[in-house]
Parts: C-alpha cells; structure tokens; sequence
C-alpha cells in the first residue's frame, strides 16, 4: 500500500493507494502495446470480453469507451425499430445523469419514477404507476453498488414486458442470491470510469447480455453500424471502442477486484459499529439476498448541510450524491417530469463518507468520531 493522506485529513476516495498492487504489471503491458502500435481492436480486448463474460457469467461482453455508451448502444438497439409513440423509457430520478442523457440521446422519452427511501434504488410500485404500452424500457440503477430489487421491478410492469436494462455502472461485483449483477436482466452496463471500484486508467465501459443478437448488433452500432461487411454500413452507429490500452489495465486490476470488494464490505462494518447509538445517521441498507459493494458509503444524516461543511472543516473528505434529482434537471423539464417526492428528501439527506480499499483503521476512527462530535454521542 502507498502512503495515506497527510495527518490529520481523509480522503473521500484514493485509487493511488492500490497502485503497486497492480501497476508494475500494467506498465510492462502498457509498453509493451506501445512498442508494438496495436492500440485498437487487438488481442486485449478479446481477452477482457472473454474474461469479463466469464466472470459476470453473460453469454457475451462488449467492450465500449464508456458506461454512457455502455447504456447507450443498447438503447438504440432496442429503440431503434419501436414507433416514437413507444419510446418511453422508465429510469430512476435520483441517479448520475448518465442513466437518463443515455436515453434522449438514443432516441428515447425518459419517465422518471421515484425511489424508495431506504435502498435509494427505483420503487417498483413507482415503476408500476409509469408502465404502459409506450415503454421500450426500464434502467433499474444499482446504485451506490447496492442491487436493485429486478423482481419486484418486473412483477410491476406486469405483462407489458419491456427490455430490462441494469446500469450497473456503480456495482461491479454486487450480487443477488449469490449472482452478480450484470448477468440479471436482459443486458447490463458497467462504468469502468477511473474512481469506480473496477476502473481504468481513462473511460471505458462494458455491455454484457445473454442475447446473442443483441450484442451482435451492440457490436456493431459500437463500429459505425457495419454488421455484414467492412464499410457496408445497415445502421448508423457511431465510434464507441474501447482502446487496447484500457483493456490491458482493467485485465491487470481484474484479479484483484473481489479483494478491493471485501475491503470495502470491511470499512463499511466497520461504520456500521462505529455509528451504533446515532440515529441522526441512517446506514445504507441493502436488501435481503443481495450483498453491497459500496461504490460509495452513503448514509442520511440529519442537519446534512451542517455535518458536511464540518466534516469539509476537519479535512475529512465527503460529497453528495445527488444534490439534485433528474426529474428537476432544466434540461428534462420538456419531458414534463411526475413528481418524485421522496427523490426530493434524500437529496437534502445524503451524504457520502470515506470508504475505498487502503483506507486504514485510523482514518475511518477519525470519520466516526468526527461524526458523532457533531451530533454529541
Ligand atoms: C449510475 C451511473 N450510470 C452511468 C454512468 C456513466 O459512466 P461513464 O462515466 O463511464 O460514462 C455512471 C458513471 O459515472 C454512473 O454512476
């Protein structure tokens, strides 16, 4: 492990940290890739899509430049061929804007439904007031790295049976009796965007679906549209590849990935001791079955403004996800938004605290501590 942050402050999160556990091997390939000049469309990705298959247990994987992206091919693959009056895609208001920007710009109609207080995840009952013949499709989120309740969400649409999309961007190893996330629904996308708990060392994304042909057609929207033959184009896609350069380092980080899970698992057993007998501070709250990889360490805490600007005093690094629910974004105001009321509370609630493989003991005592000092416990 480096060296952590300077005394006395603590960082929200610090990839560097897990840097010399992974690097060294990165870096011969990364020369390597550079000597040879095979920068696009080489043997790495093949083996990250093999591997990544395997180990989400998917038929298949495809490589994309990002979990934007990764949401976006098959949005288009699905909307593509629906009227524009069955275009309408469900997604949860309170997420990172990727979920629903993914959306109007394949071509679809967002509807934003609530959350559900506790898990922060899209409310089934939310998604069954929504449901009609217009919908293409639901995007449940796993956020945070918590999974969303997929049974639920598919017992609310009923037999309407639109194409069930995770955005698993935030919950790579996340699972469901005992299966990852990825592999639950009808395709899946990943993030594996720098700071997330897999992350390369620039953008990069993943599709995985058990659809052949679906990821088929992925693949191809990912290549400018061409399916049959080289500058033959069936579709209109756009250049969405992920770079040699990328995949090497996420085949190098990969193995480590369950380890860096279980110390995140770890730090937040640990808050969850250390915030016993405080119940201005609501815990994250998983549902049963499912485990949480805890992208990010989120708790409701009550007078948050007030705790954040004195955690940000004492050097203890935190941050609010999401200050402000998509369905009051300006730009999707023409989308005429239902109202989300409890999206609405938790963005006035939640508050994200330090949680990330190498954060030591000290540190988080230091965050528990200068958490209860604020509420006197
Ligand atoms: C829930 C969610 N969806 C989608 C994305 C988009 O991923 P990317 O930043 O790799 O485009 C992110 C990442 O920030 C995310 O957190």
């Amino acid at each position: 492990m480096a060296a952590p942050a300077p005394a006395g402050s603590v960082p929200l999160m610090d990839p560097k940290r897990v840097y010399p556990s992974w690097g060294p091997e990165a870096e011969q390939a990364l020369v390597r890739i550079l000597r040879e000049h095979s920068f696009v469309k080489g043997p790495e990705i093949d083996a990250l899509e093999k591997e990544a298959a395997a180990y989400l247990g998917v038929a298949r994987a495809i490589a994309v430049d990002s979990g934007t992206d990764a949401l976006y091919l098959p949005l288009r693959a699905i909307l593509d061929d629906r009227p524009a009056d069955r275009r309408e895609v469900i997604v949860p208001t309170f997420t990172f804007f990727a979920t629903a920007g993914a959306v109007v710009n394949a071509g679809g109609r967002p509807v934003f439904a609530d959350v559900l207080p506790d898990t922060q995840n899209l409310d089934p009952a939310s998604v069954a007031r929504h449901v009609s013949a217009r919908t293409a499709a639901v995007v449940p989120v796993h956020l945070f790295g918590a999974p969303a309740d997929l049974a639920g969400i598919r017992r609310a649409c009923g037999a309407h049976k639109p194409f069930v999309l995770e955005d698993a961007a935030q919950a790579i190893d996340a699972t469901v009796g005992g299966k990852r996330v990825g592999g639950l629904a009808d395709a899946a996308a990943f993030s594996f965007y720098p700071s997330k708990n897999l992350g390369a060392a620039g953008d990069g994304g993943l599709v995985t679906t058990d659809d052949t042909a679906l990821a088929d057609l992925v693949a191809a929207l990912r290549e400018h549209g061409s399916t049959k033959k080289l500058y033959h184009h069936e579709r209109v896609g756009k250049n969405s590849r992920m770079d040699e350069m990328q995949a090497a380092v996420l085949r190098r980080k990969w193995p480590h990935l369950a380890a860096w899970t279980a110390a995140r698992q770890a730090v937040a057993a640990r808050y969850a001791a250390g915030f016993a007998g405080v119940p201005e501070v609501r815990l994250p709250a998983p549902l049963p079955g499912t485990t949480h990889v805890y992208h990010l360490y989120t708790v409701r805490a009550a007078r948050r403004d007030e705790l954040l600007a004195h955690l940000k005093a004492k050097g203890i690094g935190c941050g609010v996800y999401y200050p402000l629910p998509l369905h009051k974004q300006p730009c999707f105001a023409r989308f005429e938004p239902a109202a989300c009321p409890v999206a609405d509370q938790l963005a006035t609630e939640v508050i994200s605290l330090p949680c990330f493989p190498g954060l030591t003991p000290a540190e988080q005592d230091q965050v528990v501590a200068a958490v209860r000092g604020f509420y006197g416990r």
